[in-house]
């Protein structure tokens, strides 16, 4: 009979491991819909995917992790879908951030948290504290897109760069590439290399619209509770067969 190759160890070349990868972690609600269970049981079992896919990367030695945890648009579901994942949230990073800072996990948040609606100020101080305790670490980036709109983001850096032109402190032509890629919230971090999505969708809803310019983009039937580690393995190992040409030949 056939092997399925199902418990077969997948052998990655780390040298061709992409340095930066971004994940549209997709069906939670699908994947608790199929239980018979409300949303929030899909979302808590999200969580805990999550948590072995940043371990992995880690393992792995990827340099960044940006992961899609909450869109600017998904403030269109019910209260108490949204109170459901932010307090979900509040208690990863609670339960978690201990662990992580000893792993050397650098933690920063991709979006405007800033502005979140009233009752989320613990959550607004669970996430300013893990970025501040994280700051100077050196391990994995882990980068967590909350709040997150991609043509938010751009419009934000137009505004900030406008900003400060009024204010005389560059010229128009000052404003290249490199002077917006620096307003942009991901700021710093290496070229988004390659782009996950779950669940079967294959759109990018707000996601890194500058950053994913030349990203290689994987799409997986597989609902984001499922995707562990071996799901992971398998998109990381279609990239390392990707021929990147940049527009070149
Ligand atoms: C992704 O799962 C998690 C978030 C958007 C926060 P969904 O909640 O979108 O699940 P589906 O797409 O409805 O199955
Ligand atoms: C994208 O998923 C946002 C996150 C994964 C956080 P959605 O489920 O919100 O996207 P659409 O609505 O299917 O485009
Ligand atoms: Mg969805």
């Amino acid at each position: 009979m056939a092997r399925s190759g199902k418990d077969e160890h997948i052998e990655l070349d780390r040298a061709l491991l992409p340095r930066h990868v971004a994940i549209i972690m997709d069906g939670n609600g699908r994947w608790a819909k199929k239980r018979g269970m409300p949303r929030t049981f899909g979302h808590k079992a999200g969580v805990e995917a999550l948590r072995e896919i940043i371990r992995h990367s880690d393992d792995l030695g990827i340099e960044a992790l940006t992961i899609y945890a909450f869109s600017t648009e998904n403030w269109k579901r019910s209260a108490e879908e949204v109170g459901a994942l932010m307090g979900l949230l509040l208690e990863y990073f609670t339960r978690e951030l201990d662990e992580l800072h000893r792993e050397g996990v650098r933690i920063r948040i991709l979006g405007d948290i800033g502005d979140m609606p009233r009752g989320l100020e613990r959550q607004q101080r669970a996430l300013y504290d893990a970025m501040a305790r994280t700051k100077e670490n050196t391990g994995l980036k882990l980068n967590i897109a909350l709040n997150y709109g991609g043509r938010q983001e751009i419009v934000h850096a137009a505004r900030a760069l406008a900003q400060q032109v009024k204010d005389g402190k560059i010229e128009p032509e000052d404003i290249d590439m490199a002077r917006f890629e620096g307003e942009l919230y991901t700021a710093g971090l290496p070229e988004v290399d390659f782009l996950i999505r779950t669940s079967g969708e294959i759109r990018l809803s707000n996601f890194l619209l500058y950053q994913l310019a030349y990203a290689e983009m994987y799409q997986t039937d597989v609902l984001w509770p499922d995707f562990d580690r071996r799901a992971y393995d398998e998109a990381l190992l279609a990239y390392t067969k990707r021929n990147r040409r940049f527009g070149g030949v």
